[in-house]
């Protein structure tokens, strides 16, 4: 029997946000779809204060009930943006005589980490830079997938049914409120939602009634980002998520499910809290009991939106559906990682290591058609400007100008 080289995967999770502990439930449902026989996990965990680590403790869920960076075998590490390394430099602030920092390499890296950082583009950039395949969507959709704002505009812009909205910055509510409100009023009707533009988790999001809680809704929202929004509600409404996987060249919807909420909206305690399992611990109903034209429908819209902001790997396309009145508007995309929604995939004959297999081929194959784009753009520019000397500065001229 040939002993093919197993794959290396960089699972991240954990993180310097507040949904570190969901991320770190995640990472762990990750780690352990993979295939020991044919994936060597290398757990990276983000503690609460931004610190990276990496080691075989890691590996444990119930090693996070205590201190678990303080087991002996789990060392500082991070990610190295250099090619050279492709992957992780161990321990890198040690200093002994005959130590030297060790290199991990990784073939792929999946993150794990749920709201800022993990998925608006930043933590991407990074593995751009580092020329590591990653799991989900490019820097690009991630970002844009991150600000509700940007998503809406690109939605709207082309035909992709979405409520109305107001979007303002922190300066201009602080500046002058009074406008703010005049330009909600003229235009949207209560009741509305207030919404911090690129946090997730439904915090700082208030539905509102009255003039007064509106103010202070956007007060509370005003702190907690810097771009605001305030939309109309879908009264009446169900909510519906359909999850997609895949990237340009095909995409497939999930089943859909409706989460089932009986307070007015999810809040952050609700989705996380309650049984403590992610997502699991709502109440869902799937499929959801809508029409077969209606489940077409929002399937063709999630797979739409999604190529929209050129997406690829994972995602659930977040939907506020009036059946009644056959109204659908899409409220919103959450790139992977804060939605594996392993739990739809299941329900489309699709294991959990089925799904994290195909996600790292979609990464492994993303990377390869990056590769396609050639960097080595050859040019005499520098033997140029050294003779004839850099533009705008005076006295740069080389001596043999
Ligand atoms: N325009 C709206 N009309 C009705 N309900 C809404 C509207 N916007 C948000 N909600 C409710 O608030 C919840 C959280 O809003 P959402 O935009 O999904 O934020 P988050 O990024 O925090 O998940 C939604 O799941 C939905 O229940
Ligand atoms: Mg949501």
């Amino acid at each position: 029997m040939s002993a093919a080289r197993k794959t290396t995967v960089g699972v991240i999770f954990g993180g310097h946000s507040v949904e570190h502990d969901v991320s770190v439930v995640t990472g762990h449902q990750v780690m352990q779809a993979f295939d020991p026989q044919r994936y060597e996990v290398v757990p990276i965990y983000i503690n609460r204060d931004g610190r990276w680590y990496t080691g075989a403790p890691l590996l444990e869920l119930r090693n996070f009930e205590d201190e678990v960076t303080s087991y002996k075998a789990v060392v500082e590490t991070l990610i190295s943006p250099s090619i050279q390394h492709h992957g992780l430099i161990l321990d890198p602030t040690s200093r002994g005589l005959f130590q030297r920092s060790q290199i991990q390499r990784l073939d792929v890296v999946f993150p794990a980490l749920h709201g800022s950082h993990g998925e608006d583009g930043t933590l991407q950039g990074l593995l751009e830079l580092a020329d590591i395949p990653y799991v989900g969507c490019g820097v690009l959709a991630s970002a844009v997938a991150n600000d509700k704002t940007l998503t809406k505009q690109i939605l709207k812009a082309n035909g992709v049914p979405v409520v109305d909205g107001i979007a303002f910055t922190r300066d201009e509510w602080e500046r002058d409120p009074d406008a703010v409100l005049a330009r909600i009023n003229a235009e949207l009707r209560f009741p509305l939602f207030v919404k911090p533009v690129t946090l997730g988790s439904s915090i700082g999001i208030a539905r509102v009634e009255t003039q007064e809680l509106l103010r202070a809704s956007i007060d509370v929202a005003a702190n907690l980002d810097r771009h605001l929004m305030v939309e109309a509600g879908v009264i009446n409404c169900i909510e519906i998520n359909c999850s997609v996987l895949g990237d340009n060249r095909g995409l497939q919807a999930s089943v859909l499910e409706q989460p089932v909420s009986w307070e007015q909206f999810l809040t952050y305690e609700e989705k996380y809290l309650r049984g403590g399992d992610g997502m699991k611990s709502a109440e869902r109903l799937i499929p959801a009991p809508i029409s077969p034209e209606l489940t077409a429908r929002i399937q063709s819209l999630a797979k739409r939106a999604f190529q929209l902001i050129d997406g690829r790997g994972i995602a659930r396309i977040d939907f506020l559906v009036r059946p009644d009145l056959d109204e659908v508007y899409l409220n919103e995309i959450n790139t992977m990682p804060g939605s594996l929604a392993f739990y739809l995939w299941q329900e489309t004959d699709t294991t959990p290591r089925q799904l994290v297999e195909r996600l790292v081929e979609l990464a492994r194959e993303a990377h390869a058609q990056k590769r396609r784009s050639s960097y080595n753009y050859q040019t005499n520019l520098i033997s140029l400007s050294a003779a004839r000397g850099v533009k705008g500065i005076k006295g740069a001229k080389s001596s043999r100008a």
